[in-house]
């Protein structure tokens, strides 16, 4: 067998890790609750406890691959900031790209069969998610979800094995309704790329948008890893609705920003999106064609709270680049995992306890207070809408309005 590229970056974490002062190096996996066949014999010279082996599945190629990067940095950065262990035992990443939700599944059941993963966590597209809920269900592993937003793994399909510390679909999506019915009107057209995200989505904005007397003139789809939204601007264009709601990200973004303006539409029609669509990854590539989009997301690089600012310091000095909201979510997930792994003091094979732990950490990190709802172990956040505006001459998303403890309904029928 190749060795793949996320092997080789496994290697580099390990070493970085040791780099970064925390002597050790990787042994044998953690002995499994329940596991058949003996626990593998500690050798003599090593520290009594085995290393924390943790998977990182997360896009490194394609329309997402900037999101992954982003959210690698920042859990190498919280845990190289925890001296690099948790619970005493050494942290250990295993990499992989997660690609599409059947290359996602494959990845997930070799992190578990073959590298043994105390835990996996990341995790980008939502039709990943529900690819491979069942089998991290099955296999009873932690998965701790940094992004993706599938509703159903908070709902219909929830386990006591899945936590979630990015948001779902819906708590984006309708925290937008009743915003746009009241600044821009009554009349929208949706645009959303063709996927289980943007499904959800359209749902999450009519449920709020509806209540407060809009009405979706229709729902526009493109496809994920779109070229050419021409023929997508140009139904907006005819509809000429009140106001667009939106979601794209990643290249995507990039993109939709870039030919919304190309094409006359902005300063023209009103539009509003799930913030990944103008967050700073994107900011950097279209700059001032996004001034004036109005987006909501749980985070913005203006948020002038002590946490905020020491978080964008360090990952600056770090990595010379300005962090993004993907970068808050994985800082915020390295911060959970070691604090519950601290808590049950390096104990994971005592999986009950380790999941009241994890159920129960909070803290305050970028994006405001951390905190999971016990019922549905997924974030409640407060949601911030924005609007990029040139501040100083830069582009800058401005927090203009705060909604505060937004849950998601988890299962309403
Ligand atoms: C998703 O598929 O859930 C998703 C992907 C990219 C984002 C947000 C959500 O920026």
């Amino acid at each position: 067998m190749r060795i793949g590229k996320s092997t080789w970056l496994a290697g580099l974490v390990v070493i970085s890790l040791a780099l970064a002062g925390c002597a050790g190096r990787a042994g044998q996996p953690a002995p499994k609750a329940g596991s058949a066949g003996p626990a593998p014999a500690p050798r003599a010279e090593q520290a009594a406890k085995p290393p924390l082996k943790i998977g990182i599945l997360v896009p490194y190629s394609g329309v997402y691959s900037k999101l992954g990067e982003s959210m690698t940095r920042a859990y190498e950065l919280y845990f190289e900031e925890a001296g690099g262990k948790a619970g005493g035992r050494q942290i250990e990443l295993v990499k992989e790209d997660e690609g599409d939700p059947q290359t996602g599944l494959r990845k997930v059941r070799k992190l578990v069969e073959q590298d043994q993963v105390d835990m996996i966590t990341g995790i980008v597209r939502s039709d990943v998610l529900a690819a491979v809920r069942d089998a991290v269900h099955e296999a009873k592993k932690i998965l701790i979800v940094a992004n993706a937003g599938a509703d159903v793994v908070t709902r219909e399909k929830k386990s006591p094995y899945i936590f979630r510390v990015s948001f779902t679909n819906w708590q984006i999506a309708a925290s937008q309704g009743e915003v746009a019915a009241r600044l821009f009107g009554k009349k929208a057209v949706t645009l959303n790329p063709d996927y289980q995200a943007g499904k959800d989505n359209v749902k999450g904005f009519r449920d709020t948008y509806e209540k407060a007397g809009g009405k979706i003139l229709k729902e526009i789809y493109f496809p994920l890893g779109n070229a050419d939204f021409a023929p997508y601007l140009a139904q907006v264009k005819q509809l000429n609705p009140d106001v667009v709601y939106a979601f794209a990200a990643g290249s995507d973004a990039v993109r939709l920003v870039k030919q919304w303006k190309e094409y006359g539409l902005l300063g023209q029609i009103p539009i509003i999106s799930n913030g990944f669509m103008v967050e700073e990854d994107v900011l950097a590539a279209v700059g001032a064609d996004a001034v004036g989009h109005y987006s909501a997301l749980s985070w913005a690089y203006s948020l002038d709270t002590p946490e905020n600012k020491a978080f964008i310091e360090k990952f600056r000095k770090k990595y010379g680049v300005a962090p993004d909201v993907y970068a808050a979510q994985a800082y915020d997930a390295a911060r959970l995992i070691v604090e519950a792994v601290n808590q049950v003091k390096g104990d994971t094979t005592n999986q009950a306890a380790l999941m009241e732990a994890l159920k129960k950490v909070t803290f305050r990190g970028p994006r405001g207070e951390f905190k999971l709802d016990p019922t549905t172990q997924n974030i409640i956040l407060t949601m911030y809408i924005r609007q990029v505006q040139n501040v100083d001459g830069k582009p800058t998303n401005v927090v203009r309005e705060t909604i505060k403890d937004w849950k998601d309904p988890g299962v309403t029928r």
